[in-house]
């Protein structure tokens, strides 16, 4: 007879909401339809080195009446966003089998997901990766877990922001997220009635987008706007705005600080700054974020049951795809076309988006621009 099969579960990187929707339909699926055994490592590469797990039933999950795990954000098996494994590479191969797994479900960003795919390739391991990040810029999948919540969440902050801006006949600098890529910032802002949204793909001027708020005001009568910026947005001179916390770390902030001042001196209009910062990582999973994790979960169980390994589920067409792990690293970040179809509808409503111009380095119209130096790319690139 064959032995039962244990496959791990594990997430890695920044968390996001939708992420337990994943381990749930994961769980449910490996149970009911396989009787496989599901154990959850605890803080992604972490939990393998400490050799932890614990053991994930469908029962012990969501048989409380309710089912919490849809609706939870966060992950309850935790997350780091620093999985450089350098150095002790051996150590968390070893976890894998220390812990008996048979195959992992990984559920990550490109960067957490490349280090992964680099540990199975050396150690052999059976992996599976699902991908989550709402800053949506993993290659190959046109929806990651966590974006469509995260673009709810600023849009509700974007409806709240309008009112008070309208209030006081003021400027509303809202920063958000989106180290690399402007896929939040354009996507919010179009549905949240942003004035101007600028992003690390597309070179703006300062001169344009004052132009624009000042036409709002003197030829249509609207003494407030809005505008949305995304945090790895460079300023007018190319600078990305970023700051080392106290362990080191580089994080970005500054560039909604640097618009509005910009705006304040070259108009003389009061401009307000909100960086949303980690709320937009928060709260419950949208129904979209729901459905699209309960297909991701459910899709990776079965890949393990055809022994598919190596491989990404992705969002395509409406429906889940497989995409081999190797091309997503090499296509990473999935930048915004910048003469695409959202910046166009973008431009079509009158909203600011920076300057047409083919931002590309060889004429091809896809940007490589991505708001930071090679340098910093290089260390941003490493979490996540
Ligand atoms: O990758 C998602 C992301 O939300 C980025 O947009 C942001 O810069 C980063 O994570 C923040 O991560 P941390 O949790 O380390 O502050």
């Amino acid at each position: 007879m064959n032995k039962r099969k244990r496959i791990g579960i594990l997430t890695s990187g920044g968390d996001c909401p939708g992420l337990n929707a994943v381990i749930r339909a994961v769980v449910n699926h490996a149970t009911s339809e396989y009787n496989w055994e599901v154990r959850g490592i605890p803080y992604a590469t972490q939990g393998l080195i400490e050799r932890k797990s614990v053991v994930l039933n469908s029962y012990g999950l969501e048989r409380h009446g309710t089912d919490p795990l849809l609706s939870m954000g966060g992950t309850i098996l935790g997350s780091i966003n620093k999985g450089d494994t350098e150095g002790n590479t051996d150590d968390v191969i070893q976890g894998y089998y220390d812990l008996g797994l048979d195959a992992l479900i990984a559920i990550g960003g490109d960067g957490s997901l490349a280090i992964l795919q680099k540990l199975a390739e050396k150690g052999n391991w059976n992996l599976v990766g699902v991908p989550k990040t709402i800053d949506n810029d993993v290659a190959h999948t046109e929806l990651s877990v966590g974006f469509n919540s995260a673009v709810t969440t600023i849009l509700d902050c974007l409806d709240r922001l309008s009112y008070t801006a309208a209030s006081h006949d003021r400027v509303m600098v809202v920063e958000v997220m989106g180290r690399t890529t402007g896929h939040l910032a354009l996507n919010s802002g179009i549905v949240g009635g942003a004035d101007a949204i600028l992003i690390p793909e597309i070179p703006y001027s300062i001169k344009t987008l004052c132009k624009q708020i000042r036409e709002l005001r003197n030829l249509y009568g609207r003494k407030f706007a809005i505008v949305v910026v995304a945090e790895g947005a460079k300023t007018a001179d190319g600078e990305s705005r970023y700051y080392k916390d106290a362990l080191g770390e580089v994080r970005l902030r500054g560039i909604g600080e640097y618009i509005a001042t910009e705006i304040e001196n070259n108009i003389g209009v009061e401009a307000r700054v909100t960086v949303l910062g980690h709320v937009q990582r928060g709260g419950a999973p949208s129904a979209l974020d729901r459905l699209i994790g309960t297909a991701f979960g459910k899709v990776a169980v079965d890949l393990i049951a055809e022994e598919k390994y190596g491989v990404m589920v992705a969002w395509k067409n409406n429906t889940v795809a497989t995409v081999p792990l190797a091309r997503v690293f090499a296509d990473s970040p999935r930048l915004l076309n910048p003469n695409g179809f959202w910046v166009e509808t973008a431009r079509s409503l009158g909203i600011y988006v920076g300057e047409e111009v083919d931002c590309s380095e060889d004429g091809s119209g896809i940007s490589n621009l991505n708001g930071l130096k090679p340098s910093e790319l290089e260390v941003m690139n490493q979490i996540n």
